[in-house]
């Protein structure tokens, strides 16, 4: 506040007025106030002041005397009922009184209950006291003279809840923003964070309650989770808004490691801004190779492979995966399949044929291509009308599956054959050269064969 302003707001004039009638009333007088009569016989002498080591000894001795209390001028807030007696007509209107020296206080247009209350003793002592503006508490301890003590009392309390008290944040009288603060919404939060408030700037994807408000997740006072959140900070938050990714979550049978840091959904997710969809901290796909840039073993011999090196050392990349998606097949959250796949796929090399065990790869393909014995356009591998997948694929109870084949991610060949397969402990090879209306294959499985879709070749 500047002191123009202060000086305004106190009327001086008022107070030269006042000048006589402080003389007047210190004429008015106590009789020894040590006599031991009750208070309302005791007769007052001309000239005598209130406060003497007898009576009302600890007045005007605090940090903070209140001006009028300063110069010893009782009698203008404490008319006497007779000028003998010291019995005084009881203050009616308080904020009368105050308004008689003050200039009335600018109100905003959210005035704090106490103040439309014209209860300013409430937290002003009219007298002294030890805290600046005779307030009846030091910093939070005035407002919790009337708000629970529980708003500052969580595990976790705001810096300058714990530092400066409530008046930072909250105008104590009056502002023109709900709850009294000193700005709306998270601009009372940006008058002080504003590295965040750079940080977030034109970032293209917001959170959701991010611009609804910090305090959807954030607790302006304190709470019993790290930064004030409303939850525990790494999944507990998020669980409070996506309840259905909590029962999504607990229900899969194959959990993805990836969840399991110690960082919670943060490892991937940032809750506030992103440059990428889903509020991602990466580019999706580079999100999942910057933790698959490694192999994970276990001790029981279990392993993840490696699949950023697969990718670099094999360039055809599968579809999915050249548009830098991996969550078209893998769900990172869990699955009831293994791998987190997002449909059933077999993990062996044999399986009987039913177009259900690969739904995941007919999530994107047409299983037609594996159904009919005889065609000219359902599939590519054939020779003349011979469809080869059905050949292979659509037996029971030994039908190869894909992966006797194809690799889901990436591979050196056209078509994503692999050059490979596991069968057993035996990497047998496929052996397949690609021409320009079929292709010829030499696998661990029989001799060379080859495939011609306009002139059916014989093979023996
Ligand atoms: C600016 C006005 C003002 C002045 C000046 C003032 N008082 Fe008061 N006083 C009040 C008010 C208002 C109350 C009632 C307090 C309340 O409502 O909580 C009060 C209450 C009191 C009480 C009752 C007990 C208490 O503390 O609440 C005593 C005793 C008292 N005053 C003594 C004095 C004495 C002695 C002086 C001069 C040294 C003095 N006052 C000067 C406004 C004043
Ligand atoms: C008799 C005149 C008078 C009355 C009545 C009066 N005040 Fe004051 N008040 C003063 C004077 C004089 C000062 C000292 C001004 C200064 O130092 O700038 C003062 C100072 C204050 C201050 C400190 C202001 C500052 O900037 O440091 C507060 C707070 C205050 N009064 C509140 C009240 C309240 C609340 C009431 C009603 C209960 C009240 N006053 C009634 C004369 C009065
Ligand atoms: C809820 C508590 C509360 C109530 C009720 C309250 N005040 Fe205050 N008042 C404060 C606080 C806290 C400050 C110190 C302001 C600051 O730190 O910015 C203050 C400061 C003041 C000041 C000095 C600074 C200024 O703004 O000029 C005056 C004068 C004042 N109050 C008068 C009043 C009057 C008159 C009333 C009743 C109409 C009143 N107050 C009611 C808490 C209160
Ligand atoms: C003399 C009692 C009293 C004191 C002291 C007091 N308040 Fe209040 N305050 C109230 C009352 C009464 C209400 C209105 C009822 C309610 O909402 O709790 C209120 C309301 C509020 C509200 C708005 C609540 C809402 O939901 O709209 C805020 C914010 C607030 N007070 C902050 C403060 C701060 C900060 C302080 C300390 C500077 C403080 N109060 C000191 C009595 C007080
Ligand atoms: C960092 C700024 C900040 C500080 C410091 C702060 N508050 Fe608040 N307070 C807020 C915001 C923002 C809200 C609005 C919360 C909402 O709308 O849910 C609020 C709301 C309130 C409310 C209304 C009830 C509620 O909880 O929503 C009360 C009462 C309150 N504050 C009291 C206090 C008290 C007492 C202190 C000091 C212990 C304090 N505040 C310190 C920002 C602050
Ligand atoms: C008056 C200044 C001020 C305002 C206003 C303010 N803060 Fe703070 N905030 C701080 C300070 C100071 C710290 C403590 C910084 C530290 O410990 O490094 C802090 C800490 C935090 C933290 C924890 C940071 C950490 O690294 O532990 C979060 C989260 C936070 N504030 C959020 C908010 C939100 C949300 C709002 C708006 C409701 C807000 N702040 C308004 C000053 C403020
Ligand atoms: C969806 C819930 C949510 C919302 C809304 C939210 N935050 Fe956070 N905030 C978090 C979480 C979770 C963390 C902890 C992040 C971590 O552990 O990396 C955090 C951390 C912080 C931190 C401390 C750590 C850091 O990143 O510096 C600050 C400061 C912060 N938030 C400020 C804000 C501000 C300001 C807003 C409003 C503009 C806001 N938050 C809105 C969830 C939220
Ligand atoms: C206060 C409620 C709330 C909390 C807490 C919350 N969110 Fe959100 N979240 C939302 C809302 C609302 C949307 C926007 C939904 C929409 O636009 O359809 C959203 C969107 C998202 C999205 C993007 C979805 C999409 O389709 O673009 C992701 C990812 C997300 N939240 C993750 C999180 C994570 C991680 C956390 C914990 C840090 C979290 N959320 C905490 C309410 C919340
Ligand atoms: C290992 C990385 C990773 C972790 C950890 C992770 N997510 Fe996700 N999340 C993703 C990816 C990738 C997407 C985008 C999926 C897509 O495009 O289908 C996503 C999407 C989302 C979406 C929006 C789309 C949807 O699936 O509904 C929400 C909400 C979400 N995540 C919440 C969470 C929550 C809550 C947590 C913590 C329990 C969490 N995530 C942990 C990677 C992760
Ligand atoms: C924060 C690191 C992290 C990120 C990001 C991450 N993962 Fe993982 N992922 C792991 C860990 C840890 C395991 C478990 C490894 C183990 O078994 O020891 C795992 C396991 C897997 C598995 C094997 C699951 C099983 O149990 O068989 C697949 C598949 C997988 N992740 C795919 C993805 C995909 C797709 C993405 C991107 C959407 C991704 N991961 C992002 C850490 C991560
Ligand atoms: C077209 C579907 C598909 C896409 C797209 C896909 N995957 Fe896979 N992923 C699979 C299948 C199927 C398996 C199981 C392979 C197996 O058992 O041989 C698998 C297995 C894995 C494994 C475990 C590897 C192992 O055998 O140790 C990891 C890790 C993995 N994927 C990560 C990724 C990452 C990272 C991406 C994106 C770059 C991705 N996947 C994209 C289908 C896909
Ligand atoms: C998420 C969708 C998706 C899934 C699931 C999927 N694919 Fe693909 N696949 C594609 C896309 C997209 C292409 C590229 C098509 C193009 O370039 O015309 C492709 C291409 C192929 C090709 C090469 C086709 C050509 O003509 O070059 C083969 C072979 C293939 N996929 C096999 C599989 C197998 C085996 C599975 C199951 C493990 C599978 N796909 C699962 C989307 C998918
Ligand atoms: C015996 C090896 C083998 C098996 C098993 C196999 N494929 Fe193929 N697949 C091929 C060959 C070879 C081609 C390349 C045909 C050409 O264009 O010359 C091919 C091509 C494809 C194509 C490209 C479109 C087309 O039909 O030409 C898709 C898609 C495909 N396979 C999906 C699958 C799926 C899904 C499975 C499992 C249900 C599967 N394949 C099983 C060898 C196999």
């Amino acid at each position: 506040m500047n002191s123009s302003k202060k000086t305004k707001r106190y009327q001086s004039s008022t107070w030269i007025k006042l000048c006589p009638i402080v003389f007047i009333a210190g004429m008015f007088v106590l009789e020894a106030c040590a006599a031991k009569d009750t208070a309302a016989n005791v007769n007052i002498k001309a000239g005598q002041s209130c406060s003497t080591s007898d009576c009302h000894p600890k007045m005007g001795k605090d940090a903070y005397v209140h001006g009028p209390v300063a110069t010893g001028d009782c009698s203008f807030c404490h008319k006497q009922e007779n000028k003998d007696k010291h019995i005084f007509q009881p203050i009616k209107n308080v904020e009368a009184l105050c308004y008689e020296c003050h200039d009335k206080l600018d109100m905003g247009s959210v005035v704090h209950q106490p103040v439309a209350d014209g209860n300013c003793t409430g937290c002003h002592s009219p007298h002294q006291s030890a805290n600046q503006f005779q307030l009846k508490g030091d910093g939070p301890g005035l407002c919790y003279e009337c708000h629970d003590k529980s708003i500052g009392g969580g595990k976790f309390v705001h810096g300058p809840v714990a530092a400066d008290g409530c008046v930072v944040c909250h105008a104590p009288h009056s502002s023109d923003s709900p709850k009294m603060l000193m700005a709306e919404g998270n601009d009372i939060c940006f008058s002080c964070h504003s590295d965040k408030q750079d940080e977030f700037a034109g970032k293209e994807f917001v959170h959701g309650p991010v611009s609804d408000g910090c305090i959807e997740c954030h607790s302006p006072h304190s709470s019993d989770f790290q930064f004030s959140l409303s939850g525990e900070s790494t999944q507990g938050v998020c669980f409070t808004c996506h309840e259905d990714k909590k029962d999504e979550i607990a229900q899969v049978t194959v959990k993805h490691g990836g969840l399991e840091t110690d960082r919670g959904c943060m490892a991937c997710h940032n809750p506030h801004v992103s440059s990428f969809p889903q509020q991602l901290d990466m580019a999706p796909m580079d999100l999942c190779l910057s933790c698959h840039d490694k192999e994970y073993k276990h001790a029981d011999g279990v392993s993840v492979a490696n699949m950023k090196i697969l990718l670099d050392n094999n360039s055809n990349h599968h579809g999915p995966i050249a548009d830098k998606d991996c969550s078209g097949c893998h769900n990172t959250h869990g699955s009831k399949d293994f791998r987190i796949l997002r449909g059933y796929y077999p993990k062996k090399f044999y399986a009987s044929y039913n177009p259900d065990n690969f739904k995941l790869c007919f999530m994107c393909h047409n299983d037609t291509l594996v159904k009919d014995a005889k065609t000219t356009t359902l599939t590519g591998f054939r020779n003349g009308d011979q469809n080869l997948h059905y050949v292979h694929v659509n037996k029971t109870p030994k039908g190869r599956t894909c992966r006797a084949c194809h690799d889901a991610h990436a591979t050196k060949n056209p078509k994503h054959i692999t050059d490979t397969v596991p069968f057993g402990a035996y990497q047998m090879p496929v052996g397949f050269t690609k021409s320009n209306k079929g292709g010829t294959c030499l696998p661990g499985c029989h001799q060379e064969f080859t495939y011609d879709r306009d002139n059916k070749v014989k093979n023996r």
